[in-house]
C-alpha cells in the first residue's frame, strides 16, 4: 500500500476531471468456488484499490465529485466472522490507512444513492465484469443488470484510464518489484524443460514461485508445446526432445503490479536450423520495437506495424512471402503469422484497464471520444507518453486451420507461399514478450538492468540443465 496522501491525490484528481454528480467505484467481493465459504482467491479489483488502497472484499468507495469528499461503505466483522478469520481492523481503522474518515456501514450506502438520483445527480459507475459487481450496481442504481453497460459512464472510463496507465514513480518501484518474480518463474521452468516432464509439471512449480514470491500470477500459465494456440491452457502434454516449448507467465507483487514475460525454446536445450532462423526473426522485431518505442507514438500505426515489417522481412527471407514487406503488411497477410497485437497496457492488471477496455465491448459508438483521450483501453488510437508501460510480444504462428482457412478463401494470393507452408505445419508457434517503460526520450525495459534469457545462446545455456 501507498501512503494516504497517495491516494488522496489520486481521487482528488478524479473528482477534478469528472467535475459533476457521485463516482460509485465498488470493490470485489468474495467469489464463491464451488460452495459460499469455499471462495476463489481473493483478487480486488484494480480501480478501487488504485483509489483506496485496500486489498479487502467487500468494501465500497464513493467519491462527490463536486466536494471531494470520500466514503467508504462495508460491514465491520462480528464476532462470529472473527472467529473463522482471526481479528480483522475495522472499517474506520483501514479508512484512516488510507486518508478516508468517513466510513459506513454497507446498508446506507442504498439510501445515499437513491438520494442523488432522486435530487438528479449523476452516479457515474465502470461497466462491471463480474456478477457479484453487476447485481450489487444493479440493486444500488435500479438498472437492470443488462442495461447496466447502457449506463456506464464514458467519462469515467477515459479519465481512470488517464491516471492508471502513466505511472508514477512509486507504481514503477512496485513494477519493478514484480520482475523477480516472473524472472524466477521463467528461470525455474527452463531449467525444468527436458523431454519426459509433463507440460503441468512445469506450470505449478512456476505458479508456486509466483504464490511464495508474491500475490500469485498475473494470469493463468500458458506453457505448452502447442504455441501455435496463443492461449493454451491444457499444459497435458508430455514434453518431447526438440520441440518448441512456450511458455507464457507472470506474478503480481504484494502490492498488485503485475509482470508478463514468454519465452520460447527447445525441449533439452538445442535449437535446430529451422528454430533458430524463426526465432532470430522473433527477437529481431522484439528488440526493434523495444528500440524504436518513444513518447508520442501511435501504438497500432507507429509500433505494431513495425512489428509487422520486421517479422514480414523475415519471412520473405524464409520465402514463406513474396514481394516487399510493406505491401504484405498492407494487405494483411501478417495476421495469418501473428494473429495478435504487439502488446497491451500493463500495471495493476496485466491488460491494464481492459475490464472497462479493448476486449469489454464494442469502442465503435466512442471511438472519437477514445481517440482524443489516447489510452491503452482503445488501441486502434492509443498513444503512448512517458510512464506508459506496454508488453513487446511479437510472435510467428503456424496455425494449420487459420492457413487452410485463409488459402480456401484466396487471401493474399500471390503474397503467401502456401505451398512452401505445407512444410511448416507441425512448427508450432514462437512468442518472446518482455515489458517495457516510455520515458521521457524513449524507452527502457522493466528488471532493473537484468533480463530473462533471451538470446539462443543465453537460453542453450540454461534449458534443461
Ligand atoms: N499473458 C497474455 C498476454 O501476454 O497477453
Ligand atoms: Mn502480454
Ligand atoms: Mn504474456
Amino acid at each position: 500500500m501507498f501512503s494516504a496522501n497517495t491516494y488522496e491525490q489520486r481521487r482528488n484528481e478524479l473528482c477534478r476531471k469528472i467535475g459533476k454528480g457521485l463516482i460509485l467505484l465498488p470493490g470485489n467481493q468474495n467469489a464463491p468456488n464451488n460452495y459460499p465459504n469455499n471462495a476463489y482467491y481473493f483478487r480486488q479489483d484494480s480501480t478501487f484499490r488504485y483509489y483506496f488502497g485496500l486489498n479487502v472484499p467487500g468494501i465500497t468507495g464513493l467519491l462527490d465529485a463536486e466536494t471531494g469528499e470520500a466514503a467508504l461503505y462495508g460491514d465491520d466483522f462480528t464476532v462470529e466472522d472473527i472467529i473463522w478469520t482471526g481479528p480483522q481492523p475495522t472499517l474506520r481503522e483501514m479508512g484512516a490507512e488510507v486518508g478516508v474518515a468517513r466510513t459506513f456501514p454497507v446498508g446506507a450506502l442504498r439510501e445515499r444513492i437513491r438520494k442523488a438520483i432522486a435530487l438528479g445527480r449523476r452516479v457515474h459507475y465502470l461497466p462491471p465484469y463480474r456478477g457479484e459487481t453487476k447485481l450489487q450496481l444493479a440493486d444500488l442504481l435500479g438498472i437492470r443488470t443488462g442495461a447496466l453497460h447502457d449506463h456506464k459512464s464514458v467519462d469515467l472510463m477515459l479519465a481512470v484510464a488517464e491516471m492508471r496507465e502513466i505511472k508514477s514513480a512509486e507504481e514503477i518501484e512496485a513494477l519493478e518489484r514484480a520482475f523477480p518474480i516472473g524472472y524466477a518463474m521463467h528461470t525455474t521452468a527452463m531449467r525444468m524443460c527436458r523431454p519426459g516432464v509433463v507440460e503441468r509439471e512445469i506450470a505449478g512449480a512456476i505458479e508456486g514461485i509466483s504464490k511464495s514470491m508474491g500475490a500469485g500470477v498475473s494470469f493463468p500459465s500458458i506453457v505448452s508445446q502447442h504455441g501455435e494456440t496463443l492461449h493454451n491452457l491444457r499444459s497435458d502434454g508430455v514434453l518431447e526432445q526438440g520441440r518448441l516449448l512456450l511458455c507464457d507467465a507472470g506474478g503480481e507483487s504484494l502490492e498488485g503490479y503485475c509482470s508478463d514475460h514468454t519465452r520460447t525454446y527447445p525441449v533439452g536445450g538445442r535449437f535446430s536450423e529451422r528454430q533458430r532462423a524463426v526465432y532470430e526473426i522473433v527477437l529481431k522485431a522484439h528488440d526493434d520495437v523495444a528500440e524504436a518505442v518513444k513518447p508520442g507514438m501511435m501504438y497500432q500505426r507507429d509500433i505494431h506495424l513495425l512489428s509487422y515489417r520486421i517479422l514480414a522481412e523475415g519471412l520473405i527471407g524464409l520465402g514463406l512471402l513474396r514481394g516487399t514487406a510493406e505491401a504484405a503488411v498492407e494487405a494483411g497477410a501478417m495476421t495469418l503469422f501473428m494473429p495478435h497485437g504487439l502488446g497491451h497496457g500493463l500495471g495493476m492488471d496485466v491488460h491494464d484497464c481492459e475490464a472497462f477496455g479493448e476486449r469489454s465491448f464494442d469502442f465503435s459508438y466512442i471511438a472519437e471520444r477514445a481517440a482524443a483521450s489516447g489510452t491503452c483501453i482503445y488501441r486502434s488510437a492509443w498513444k503512448v507518453r512517458p510512464g506508459t508501460v506496454l508488453s513487446d510480444e511479437p510472435g510467428i504462428y503456424f496455425i494449420p486451420a487459420l492457413i487452410d482457412k485463409c488459402r480456401a478463401e484466396g487471401l493474399y494470393k500471390g503474397i503467401v507461399n502456401y505451398d512452401a507452408l505445407d512444410a511448416w505445419r507441425d512448427f508450432g508457434g514462437i512468442r518472446i514478450e518482455d515489458d517495457l517503460i516510455v520515458t521521457d526520450t524513449g524507452c527502457r525495459m522493466i528488471g532493473g538492468g537484468k533480463h530473462i534469457p533471451i538470446t539462443v545462446d543465453e537460453l542453450e545455456a540454461v534449458v534443461g540443465k
